[in-house]
């Protein structure tokens, strides 16, 4: 008798399935760092970003009308080009992650159970927003595919 066909067919579809059933993205709202994380970004916030600005510019509707809708990678990014002004990029990726871990926290933004990587590309993939993730998929632009 020859041998089925049929589970050499199954694995690659399952396979694809579980690819495309993977969130395209996830937003702030979904846990996406940790208080331990947010606490060391409170710390270097005051060490090197306070004597400029207070926290309150980057909380509630300031923090809200120029972030929301964009990605973490966003403002990752910013802060790695412009901050701090009077030397830019003088702190490391880590160091960046925990200052948006920071931000997160005083914008009320839920905590996780992982840190957040200080990884551009999955940055990019996380929205800031004040909805979950199953809300704000459909108008997520990762989602048109
Ligand atoms: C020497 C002063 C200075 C220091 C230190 C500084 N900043 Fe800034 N920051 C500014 C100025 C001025 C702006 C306004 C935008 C501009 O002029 O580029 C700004 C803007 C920002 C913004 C954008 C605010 C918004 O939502 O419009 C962020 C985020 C930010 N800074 C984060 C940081 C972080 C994080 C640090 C510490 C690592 C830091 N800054 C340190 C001067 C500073």
């Amino acid at each position: 008798m020859p041998r089925p066909f049929v589970p050499v067919l199954i694995v690659p579809v399952l396979a694809l399935a579980a690819a495309a059933a993977q969130p395209a993205h996830r937003s702030t709202q979904d846990g996406v760092y940790t208080l331990a994380q947010a606490n060391q970004g409170k710390d270097l916030f005051a060490g090197y970003c306070q004597s400029c600005h207070t926290p309150t510019v980057h909380a509630g509707p300031p923090f809200r009308n120029k972030w929301f809708g964009r990605t973490l990678g966003e403002l990752f990014g910013y802060m790695r080009r412009e901050m701090p002004k009077t030397d830019p990029g003088s702190l490391g990726d880590e160091e960046y992650a925990t200052l948006l871990a920071y931000l997160m926290r005083i914008n009320g933004m839920p905590t996780g159970s992982t840190p957040l990587a200080a990884d551009s590309a999955a940055l990019h993939r996380i929205r800031i927003d004040s909805l979950p993730r199953s809300s704000a998929a459909p108008t997520s632009p990762d989602h048109r595919r």
